[in-house]
């Protein structure tokens, strides 16, 4: 999880490349900045809008280019944000043109490490698996790294990531893809389900903005009560302690069961986590973003 580097300025005199200034690149960016670990001067943002790193150089102070293999040129570190759709295009485009000691960190969905590695010619690549709420700096990211990657470049990784809110170091790829499928596409369930709460809060009677209201606040609540806790409580326990005998919330949940509803999600899981599997050997990348 994060933590603040113990220097001020983490990345003082390193360069720092985006590829891709879309949202992702953005959050990093203003996070980095925000928090101290980069200066404006060293960061990079590279894309084909010139309007877009315009606007990017203008509200944070970054250098703005049309040109990845120039925005690469000496750059300590590249990170990959572009759209899965768009990597193919961009990795073939700068084939050798990162320095060797630099780190490639890409937070592409669905990208494996082999073929990122292979396609540029370049051995230290990180993979990382964020999520949408990452847009806020409240994301958690999977990430991982080959071993050629210093331990150095692991802390610069690190920070970077934190930028997007918190991080888990695994070792091995395949848990990118168990991440892909719980905590990448995961904010999709719970809109789902919360879209589903309001819905059922609209045909009990309550209007849409209420229902609305209720839901989140009583979603965002629940997450706070277990994870405020110094010592979280099992969530079964935290279920048992709204469920009383013959009350409300069992005869709720005895519908739920009954419908199959922890079968249903540990089965949507799977389904995504192989369809993660499935695409990464395609090199086909329609995995959530
Ligand atoms: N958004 C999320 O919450 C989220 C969560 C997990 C993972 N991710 C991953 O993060 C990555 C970025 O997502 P995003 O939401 O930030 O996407 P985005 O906003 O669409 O950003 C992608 C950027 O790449 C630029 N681009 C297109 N072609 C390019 C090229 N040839 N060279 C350089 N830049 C190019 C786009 O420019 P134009 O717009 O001008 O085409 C755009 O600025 C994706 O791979 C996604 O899988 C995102």
């Amino acid at each position: 999880m994060c933590k603040k580097p113990v220097e001020d300025i983490l990345f003082n005199n390193q360069k720092i490349t985006f590829i891709g200034p879309g949202v992702m690149a953005e959050a990093m960016i203003s996070g980095l900045i925000r928090e101290g670990l980069a200066r404006p001067e060293a960061l990079y943002a590279s894309g084909p809008s010139q309007e877009r790193v315009d606007q990017l150089s203008q509200k944070y102070g970054i250098h703005g280019l049309t040109d990845n293999v120039a925005a690469v040129h000496q750059a300590d570190v590249v990170v990959l944000s572009v759209k899965p759709q768009q990597l193919d295009k961009v990795l073939a485009g700068l084939h050798a043109s990162i320095q060797p000691s630099a780190l490639v960190l890409s937070i592409v969905a669905g990208a494996p490490i082999e073929k990122i590695a292979e396609v540029l010619a370049h051995s230290s690549v990180v993979r990382s698996m964020p999520n949408t709420p990452a847009q806020i700096g409240e994301g958690i990211t999977v990430w991982t790294a080959v071993p050629s990657v210093s331990a150095e470049q692991k802390e610069m990784a690190r920070q970077i990531l934190c930028a997007l809110g918190d991080e888990i170091f695994v070792e091995e790829e395949t848990y990118l893809d168990y991440a892909t499928a719980l905590s990448g596409t995961g904010p999709a369930y719970v809109f789902l389900f919360m879209e589903a709460m309001v819905d059922a809060g609209v045909h009990l009677g309550f209007p849409r903005r209420i229902a609305e209201q209720l839901v989140a606040k009583t979603v965002r609540g629940s997450v706070d009560y277990y994870w405020g806790r110094e010592d979280p409580m099992h969530l079964a326990r935290l279920r048992n302690q709204v469920t009383s005998p013959g009350g409300t919330t069992a005869y709720a949940l005895y519908y739920l069961e009954k419908a199959g509803f922890r079968t249903a999600i540990s089965r949507a899981i799977w389904a995504a986590y192989e369809r993660s599997c499935e695409l990464g050997k395609e090199g086909k990348s329609h995995v959530p973003d």
